[in-house]
Protein backbone atom coordinates (compact mmCIF):
# COMPACT_ATOMS: atom_id res chain seq x y z
CA UNK A 1 0.00 0.00 0.00
CA UNK A 2 1.63 3.51 -0.88
CA UNK A 3 0.59 6.78 0.95
CA UNK A 4 1.47 10.37 -0.39
CA UNK A 5 4.20 10.74 2.43
CA UNK A 6 5.78 7.88 1.16
CA UNK A 7 6.56 9.46 -2.17
CA UNK A 8 9.10 11.91 0.11
CA UNK A 9 12.53 11.70 -0.26
CA UNK A 10 14.40 10.50 2.48
CA UNK A 11 17.86 12.21 2.73
CA UNK A 12 19.84 9.94 5.17
CA UNK A 13 22.32 11.74 7.90
CA UNK A 14 20.53 15.28 6.62
CA UNK A 15 23.68 14.63 4.18
CA UNK A 16 23.81 18.39 2.33
CA UNK A 17 20.60 19.80 4.12
CA UNK A 18 20.44 23.32 4.59
CA UNK A 19 18.00 23.25 7.76
CA UNK A 20 19.06 27.02 9.29
CA UNK A 21 21.05 29.82 8.90
CA UNK A 22 24.01 30.80 10.82
CA UNK A 23 26.30 33.89 11.60
CA UNK A 24 29.01 31.96 14.19
CA UNK A 25 31.10 29.92 11.42
CA UNK A 26 31.21 29.04 7.50
CA UNK A 27 33.27 26.29 6.37
CA UNK A 28 34.66 26.10 3.25
CA UNK A 29 35.79 23.00 2.64
CA UNK A 30 37.33 23.75 -0.92
CA UNK A 31 39.39 25.67 -0.13
CA UNK A 32 40.36 24.83 3.38
CA UNK A 33 39.28 27.93 5.02
CA UNK A 34 37.16 28.40 8.15
CA UNK A 35 35.71 31.65 9.68
CA UNK A 36 34.01 32.39 12.76
CA UNK A 37 31.99 35.73 11.99
CA UNK A 38 33.51 36.43 8.99
CA UNK A 39 37.31 36.58 10.64
CA UNK A 40 39.54 33.54 9.68
CA UNK A 41 40.71 31.28 11.85
CA UNK A 42 44.29 32.13 11.30
CA UNK A 43 44.19 35.69 12.93
CA UNK A 44 42.35 34.81 15.89
CA UNK A 45 44.80 32.02 16.70
CA UNK A 46 47.58 34.24 15.78
CA UNK A 47 46.77 37.28 16.79
CA UNK A 48 43.53 36.97 19.13
CA UNK A 49 43.22 34.79 22.46
CA UNK A 50 40.23 32.22 23.37
CA UNK A 51 38.75 34.92 25.73
CA UNK A 52 38.52 36.98 22.26
CA UNK A 53 36.97 34.20 20.54
CA UNK A 54 34.05 33.20 22.93
CA UNK A 55 33.74 37.15 23.08
CA UNK A 56 32.94 37.46 19.18
CA UNK A 57 30.95 34.15 18.99
CA UNK A 58 28.61 35.06 22.05
CA UNK A 59 28.31 39.33 20.86
CA UNK A 60 28.74 39.45 17.35
CA UNK A 61 32.00 41.60 16.93
CA UNK A 62 35.24 41.94 18.22
CA UNK A 63 35.48 43.16 21.58
CA UNK A 64 37.29 46.93 22.48
CA UNK A 65 40.52 46.78 24.47
CA UNK A 66 38.07 47.65 27.52
CA UNK A 67 35.28 44.85 26.83
CA UNK A 68 37.48 42.54 26.40
CA UNK A 69 39.44 42.94 29.86
CA UNK A 70 36.00 43.31 31.59
CA UNK A 71 34.60 40.07 30.02
CA UNK A 72 38.16 38.28 30.64
CA UNK A 73 37.46 39.18 34.60
CA UNK A 74 33.77 37.97 34.34
CA UNK A 75 34.79 35.25 33.05
CA UNK A 76 37.62 33.88 35.44
CA UNK A 77 35.02 35.47 38.37
CA UNK A 78 32.75 32.90 37.05
CA UNK A 79 35.60 29.69 37.67
CA UNK A 80 34.15 28.46 40.97
CA UNK A 81 32.17 25.84 41.95
CA UNK A 82 29.47 25.54 44.42
CA UNK A 83 31.18 22.99 47.06
CA UNK A 84 28.74 20.90 46.75
CA UNK A 85 29.35 19.70 43.64
CA UNK A 86 32.78 18.68 44.61
CA UNK A 87 30.60 15.76 46.38
CA UNK A 88 28.70 14.93 43.48
CA UNK A 89 32.44 14.64 41.28
CA UNK A 90 33.69 12.72 44.50
CA UNK A 91 30.86 10.64 44.75
CA UNK A 92 30.76 9.66 41.31
CA UNK A 93 32.51 5.79 40.49
CA UNK A 94 36.25 6.13 39.38
CA UNK A 95 35.80 3.91 36.39
CA UNK A 96 32.63 6.44 35.26
CA UNK A 97 33.91 7.67 31.46
CA UNK A 98 35.04 11.37 31.55
CA UNK A 99 32.37 12.51 29.09
CA UNK A 100 29.45 10.60 31.44
CA UNK A 101 30.75 12.29 34.32
CA UNK A 102 30.84 16.14 32.78
CA UNK A 103 27.61 15.03 31.22
CA UNK A 104 26.80 14.55 34.53
CA UNK A 105 28.28 17.66 36.08
CA UNK A 106 26.37 19.97 33.48
CA UNK A 107 22.70 18.84 34.47
CA UNK A 108 24.15 18.89 38.47
CA UNK A 109 25.26 22.59 38.10
CA UNK A 110 22.05 23.78 36.61
CA UNK A 111 20.51 22.35 39.93
CA UNK A 112 22.39 24.47 41.69
CA UNK A 113 22.82 27.88 39.38
CA UNK A 114 19.73 30.04 40.32
CA UNK A 115 17.73 31.10 37.00
CA UNK A 116 19.18 28.26 35.03
CA UNK A 117 15.71 28.18 33.52
CA UNK A 118 16.35 31.56 32.10
CA UNK A 119 16.43 32.23 28.58
CA UNK A 120 16.54 35.63 28.39
CA UNK A 121 19.75 37.23 25.83
CA UNK A 122 21.11 38.57 29.16
CA UNK A 123 20.97 35.65 31.50
CA UNK A 124 21.99 33.26 28.50
CA UNK A 125 25.53 35.25 28.36
CA UNK A 126 25.48 34.71 31.63
CA UNK A 127 24.60 30.82 31.93
CA UNK A 128 27.53 30.82 28.38
CA UNK A 129 30.29 32.63 30.78
CA UNK A 130 28.82 30.30 33.74
CA UNK A 131 29.28 26.96 32.15
CA UNK A 132 32.36 27.69 29.80
CA UNK A 133 34.19 28.83 33.09
CA UNK A 134 33.07 25.80 35.46
CA UNK A 135 33.44 23.46 32.98
CA UNK A 136 37.42 23.75 32.97
CA UNK A 137 37.17 23.43 36.88
CA UNK A 138 34.91 20.85 36.73
CA UNK A 139 37.22 19.11 34.02
CA UNK A 140 40.01 19.36 36.35
CA UNK A 141 38.61 18.67 39.42
CA UNK A 142 37.28 15.38 38.13
CA UNK A 143 40.94 14.15 36.73
CA UNK A 144 42.64 15.34 39.87
CA UNK A 145 40.17 13.19 42.11
CA UNK A 146 40.36 10.74 40.13
CA UNK A 147 44.21 10.44 40.68
CA UNK A 148 43.83 10.74 44.29
CA UNK A 149 44.40 14.27 44.61
CA UNK A 150 43.05 17.20 45.73
CA UNK A 151 41.05 19.58 43.27
CA UNK A 152 42.80 22.86 42.32
CA UNK A 153 40.76 25.76 43.21
CA UNK A 154 40.58 28.36 39.89
CA UNK A 155 43.21 31.27 39.90
CA UNK A 156 41.34 35.01 38.63
CA UNK A 157 44.94 36.11 37.77
CA UNK A 158 45.53 33.30 34.93
CA UNK A 159 44.20 33.38 31.63
CA UNK A 160 41.23 30.79 30.96
CA UNK A 161 43.41 28.68 28.86
CA UNK A 162 46.43 28.92 31.62
CA UNK A 163 44.38 28.21 34.57
CA UNK A 164 42.39 24.89 33.37
CA UNK A 165 45.93 24.35 32.59
CA UNK A 166 47.08 25.19 36.36
CA UNK A 167 43.78 23.43 37.87
CA UNK A 168 44.61 20.20 35.61
CA UNK A 169 48.19 19.97 36.96
CA UNK A 170 48.17 21.55 39.82
CA UNK A 171 51.33 23.91 38.49
CA UNK A 172 51.57 26.70 36.35
CA UNK A 173 52.30 26.40 32.23
CA UNK A 174 55.04 27.26 30.57
CA UNK A 175 54.42 30.45 28.38
CA UNK A 176 54.64 28.08 25.40
CA UNK A 177 51.86 25.67 26.75
CA UNK A 178 49.40 28.24 27.76
CA UNK A 179 49.87 29.45 24.09
CA UNK A 180 48.91 26.02 22.63
CA UNK A 181 46.33 25.60 25.24
CA UNK A 182 45.10 28.84 23.98
CA UNK A 183 45.43 28.16 19.94
CA UNK A 184 43.63 24.72 20.91
CA UNK A 185 41.01 26.30 22.40
CA UNK A 186 40.02 28.77 19.43
CA UNK A 187 40.55 26.41 17.26
CA UNK A 188 37.25 24.05 18.23
CA UNK A 189 35.23 26.43 19.18
CA UNK A 190 32.84 26.37 16.20
CA UNK A 191 32.33 24.96 13.14
CA UNK A 192 29.14 24.54 11.87
CA UNK A 193 26.40 22.27 12.57
CA UNK A 194 28.45 19.20 13.27
CA UNK A 195 26.20 16.94 15.45
CA UNK A 196 26.88 18.18 18.69
CA UNK A 197 25.82 21.59 17.95
CA UNK A 198 22.95 19.97 16.11
CA UNK A 199 21.54 18.58 19.32
CA UNK A 200 21.95 21.66 21.44
CA UNK A 201 20.03 23.91 18.91
CA UNK A 202 17.10 20.89 18.43
CA UNK A 203 17.39 21.24 22.45
CA UNK A 204 17.01 24.76 22.47
CA UNK A 205 14.59 25.05 20.08
CA UNK A 206 12.15 23.52 22.45
CA UNK A 207 12.74 27.13 24.22
CA UNK A 208 14.44 24.57 26.93
CA UNK A 209 17.44 26.05 28.71
CA UNK A 210 21.42 26.12 28.00
CA UNK A 211 22.46 23.89 30.83
CA UNK A 212 20.24 21.20 28.90
CA UNK A 213 21.27 21.88 25.46
CA UNK A 214 24.76 21.61 26.49
CA UNK A 215 23.85 18.10 28.43
CA UNK A 216 22.32 16.83 24.67
CA UNK A 217 25.44 18.03 23.17
CA UNK A 218 28.33 16.37 25.26
CA UNK A 219 25.80 13.23 24.95
CA UNK A 220 26.27 13.27 21.32
CA UNK A 221 29.91 14.44 21.33
CA UNK A 222 30.46 11.55 23.36
CA UNK A 223 29.92 8.78 20.89
CA UNK A 224 32.97 7.44 18.45
CA UNK A 225 31.89 8.89 15.31
CA UNK A 226 31.78 12.37 16.80
CA UNK A 227 34.17 13.26 19.33
CA UNK A 228 36.51 10.67 19.25
CA UNK A 229 38.50 11.10 16.67
CA UNK A 230 41.58 12.66 18.34
CA UNK A 231 42.24 10.31 21.05
CA UNK A 232 42.02 7.22 18.55
CA UNK A 233 44.57 9.32 16.53
CA UNK A 234 47.11 9.59 19.44
CA UNK A 235 46.44 6.19 20.54
CA UNK A 236 47.31 5.25 16.63
CA UNK A 237 50.69 7.04 17.25
CA UNK A 238 51.92 5.31 20.35
CA UNK A 239 50.74 2.24 19.11
CA UNK A 240 53.31 2.69 16.18
CA UNK A 241 55.24 3.05 18.56
CA UNK A 242 58.93 4.74 16.92
CA UNK A 243 59.17 6.50 13.43
CA UNK A 244 61.24 3.95 12.34
CA UNK A 245 58.31 2.04 12.28
CA UNK A 246 55.84 4.25 10.02
CA UNK A 247 56.81 2.92 6.96
CA UNK A 248 56.12 -1.12 7.79
CA UNK A 249 53.32 0.05 9.96
CA UNK A 250 51.26 2.12 7.09
CA UNK A 251 52.18 -0.29 4.46
CA UNK A 252 50.18 -3.16 6.86
CA UNK A 253 47.19 -0.49 7.47
CA UNK A 254 47.17 -0.26 3.47
CA UNK A 255 47.35 -4.13 2.93
CA UNK A 256 44.46 -4.39 6.03
CA UNK A 257 42.30 -1.20 4.35
CA UNK A 258 42.66 0.26 7.90
CA UNK A 259 41.27 3.86 7.98
CA UNK A 260 43.94 6.29 9.19
CA UNK A 261 42.86 7.91 12.47
CA UNK A 262 42.76 11.89 12.17
CA UNK A 263 42.73 11.77 8.05
CA UNK A 264 40.36 12.48 5.93
CA UNK A 265 36.91 14.70 6.66
CA UNK A 266 33.97 15.04 5.38
CA UNK A 267 34.07 18.55 4.42
CA UNK A 268 38.07 19.73 3.91
CA UNK A 269 38.75 18.09 0.50
CA UNK A 270 42.26 19.88 1.13
CA UNK A 271 44.05 20.26 4.34
CA UNK A 272 41.69 21.19 7.00
CA UNK A 273 42.85 25.03 8.08
CA UNK A 274 43.13 23.93 12.26
CA UNK A 275 45.54 20.63 11.41
CA UNK A 276 47.73 23.20 9.86
CA UNK A 277 47.88 25.73 12.97
CA UNK A 278 47.85 23.38 15.27
CA UNK A 279 50.88 21.27 13.64
CA UNK A 280 53.12 24.31 14.53
CA UNK A 281 51.93 24.16 18.38
CA UNK A 282 52.88 20.29 18.06
CA UNK A 283 56.35 21.09 16.29
CA UNK A 284 57.23 23.97 19.45
CA UNK A 285 56.04 21.61 21.79
CA UNK A 286 57.77 18.47 20.97
CA UNK A 287 61.33 20.98 20.37
CA UNK A 288 60.24 21.63 24.02
CA UNK A 289 59.71 17.92 25.34
CA UNK A 290 61.95 15.22 26.33
CA UNK A 291 59.29 12.51 23.58
CA UNK A 292 60.12 14.54 20.20
CA UNK A 293 60.03 11.49 18.62
CA UNK A 294 55.85 11.63 18.51
CA UNK A 295 55.99 14.36 16.48
CA UNK A 296 58.52 12.93 14.00
CA UNK A 297 56.51 10.11 13.94
CA UNK A 298 53.27 11.55 12.98
CA UNK A 299 54.94 14.03 10.18
CA UNK A 300 56.67 11.07 8.80
CA UNK A 301 53.17 9.04 8.65
CA UNK A 302 51.05 12.08 7.02
CA UNK A 303 54.04 12.87 4.41
CA UNK A 304 53.24 8.90 3.83
CA UNK A 305 49.51 9.42 2.98
CA UNK A 306 49.92 12.90 1.33
CA UNK A 307 52.56 11.30 -0.84
CA UNK A 308 50.22 7.94 -1.55
CA UNK A 309 48.06 8.08 -4.86
CA UNK A 310 45.14 6.12 -2.94
CA UNK A 311 45.01 9.10 0.11
CA UNK A 312 45.53 11.84 -3.04
CA UNK A 313 42.95 10.58 -5.10
CA UNK A 314 40.15 10.46 -2.14
CA UNK A 315 41.73 13.92 -1.37
CA UNK A 316 42.15 12.79 2.44
CA UNK A 317 44.01 15.10 4.26
CA UNK A 318 44.90 15.81 8.11
CA UNK A 319 42.19 16.78 9.70
CA UNK A 320 42.37 18.39 13.49
CA UNK A 321 42.13 16.01 15.64
CA UNK A 322 45.70 14.52 14.17
CA UNK A 323 47.57 17.35 15.44
CA UNK A 324 45.12 18.25 17.83
CA UNK A 325 45.75 14.69 19.41
CA UNK A 326 49.46 15.47 19.68
CA UNK A 327 49.05 19.19 21.13
CA UNK A 328 46.94 17.21 24.24
CA UNK A 329 49.44 14.49 24.81
CA UNK A 330 52.43 17.38 24.72
CA UNK A 331 50.24 19.16 27.27
CA UNK A 332 49.82 16.21 29.83
CA UNK A 333 46.64 15.09 29.18
CA UNK A 334 45.82 11.23 29.23
CA UNK A 335 43.92 10.43 26.08
CA UNK A 336 40.41 9.61 27.69
CA UNK A 337 40.42 12.81 28.64
CA UNK A 338 40.85 14.17 24.77
CA UNK A 339 36.79 14.08 24.05
CA UNK A 340 36.45 16.41 26.84
CA UNK A 341 38.85 18.99 25.78
CA UNK A 342 36.93 19.14 22.56
CA UNK A 343 34.17 20.08 24.60
CA UNK A 344 36.25 22.50 27.02
CA UNK A 345 36.47 24.46 23.58
CA UNK A 346 33.20 23.76 21.77
CA UNK A 347 30.89 24.73 24.64
CA UNK A 348 31.67 28.31 23.27
CA UNK A 349 29.74 27.26 20.37
CA UNK A 350 27.13 25.22 21.32
CA UNK A 351 26.06 27.92 23.75
CA UNK A 352 26.44 30.58 21.12
CA UNK A 353 24.36 28.75 18.97
CA UNK A 354 21.43 28.11 21.60
CA UNK A 355 21.51 32.36 21.43
CA UNK A 356 21.36 32.51 18.07
CA UNK A 357 18.47 29.55 18.02
CA UNK A 358 16.64 31.55 20.60
CA UNK A 359 17.35 34.70 19.00
CA UNK A 360 14.85 34.19 16.07
CA UNK A 361 13.23 30.41 17.10
CA UNK A 362 11.32 28.04 15.33
CA UNK A 363 11.32 24.60 16.74
CA UNK A 364 13.13 21.76 14.64
CA UNK A 365 10.72 19.11 14.39
CA UNK A 366 11.14 16.97 10.88
CA UNK A 367 9.57 13.77 10.02
CA UNK A 368 10.66 10.38 9.52
CA UNK A 369 9.16 8.50 6.86
CA UNK A 370 7.07 5.50 8.62
CA UNK A 371 8.06 1.70 6.62
CA UNK A 372 6.42 0.25 9.37
CA UNK A 373 3.71 -2.56 9.33
CA UNK A 374 -0.17 -1.00 8.30
CA UNK A 375 -3.27 -1.46 9.86
CA UNK A 376 -3.00 -5.08 11.34
CA UNK A 377 -5.98 -6.97 13.18
CA UNK A 378 -5.54 -6.33 16.79
CA UNK A 379 -5.66 -9.78 18.51
CA UNK A 380 -6.48 -10.14 22.29
CA UNK A 381 -3.96 -11.24 24.68
CA UNK A 382 -5.45 -14.71 25.52
CA UNK A 383 -5.62 -15.25 21.40
CA UNK A 384 -1.70 -14.71 20.85
C1 LIG B 1 36.30 11.69 8.60
C2 LIG B 1 35.69 10.61 7.74
C3 LIG B 1 34.63 9.87 8.56
C4 LIG B 1 35.06 11.27 6.52
O1 LIG B 1 34.46 10.27 5.84
P1 LIG B 1 33.52 10.41 4.57
O2 LIG B 1 33.45 11.78 4.05
O3 LIG B 1 32.25 9.77 4.93
O4 LIG B 1 34.35 9.58 3.54
P2 LIG B 1 34.10 8.06 3.22
O5 LIG B 1 33.98 7.27 4.47
O6 LIG B 1 32.99 7.99 2.24
O7 LIG B 1 35.49 7.68 2.52
C5 LIG B 1 35.80 7.95 1.18
C6 LIG B 1 36.89 7.01 0.74
O8 LIG B 1 38.09 7.33 1.42
C7 LIG B 1 38.53 6.26 2.26
N1 LIG B 1 38.96 6.83 3.52
C8 LIG B 1 38.38 7.86 4.20
N2 LIG B 1 39.08 8.16 5.28
C9 LIG B 1 40.13 7.31 5.31
C10 LIG B 1 41.20 7.16 6.20
N3 LIG B 1 41.32 7.93 7.28
N4 LIG B 1 42.09 6.19 5.96
C11 LIG B 1 41.97 5.41 4.86
N5 LIG B 1 40.96 5.52 3.99
C12 LIG B 1 40.06 6.46 4.20
C13 LIG B 1 37.30 5.38 2.42
O9 LIG B 1 37.66 4.04 2.69
C14 LIG B 1 36.62 5.55 1.10
O10 LIG B 1 37.28 4.76 0.15
P3 LIG B 1 36.44 4.04 -1.03
O11 LIG B 1 35.87 5.15 -1.85
O12 LIG B 1 37.45 3.20 -1.75
O13 LIG B 1 35.37 3.22 -0.35
C15 LIG B 1 36.80 9.62 7.29
O14 LIG B 1 37.74 10.28 6.50
C16 LIG B 1 37.46 8.91 8.45
O15 LIG B 1 36.92 7.89 8.92
N6 LIG B 1 38.63 9.40 8.92
C17 LIG B 1 39.30 8.83 10.06
C18 LIG B 1 38.64 9.25 11.35
C19 LIG B 1 38.85 10.71 11.65
O16 LIG B 1 39.96 11.21 11.60
N7 LIG B 1 37.77 11.41 12.03
C20 LIG B 1 37.86 12.80 12.44
C21 LIG B 1 37.16 13.70 11.48
S1 LIG B 1 37.40 15.39 11.96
Amino acid sequence: MTTKVEQAQVIRGLEGVYVSTTELSRVDGERGRLFYRGYAIEDLAEQGSFEETAYLLWHGHLPTATELERFSQQLAQSRRLPARLYCVLYDLPRETTPVTAMRTMVSALAAWEPNADATTPEAELYHARRLTATFTTMTAALHRIRQGEEPVLPRDDLSHAANFLYMFHGREPSAAAARAMDTFLVLYADHGFNASTFTARVTASTMSDMYSSVTAALGALKGPLHGGAMEAAMRQFLEIGAPDNVDAWFERALKEKRRIMGIGHRVYKTWDPRARILREQARILASESDEPQWFELAERLAERTLQHPYFQERRLYPNVDYYGGLVAYYLGFPPEYYTLLFAVSRIVGWTAHVMEQHADNRLIRPRALYTGAEELAYTPLQAR
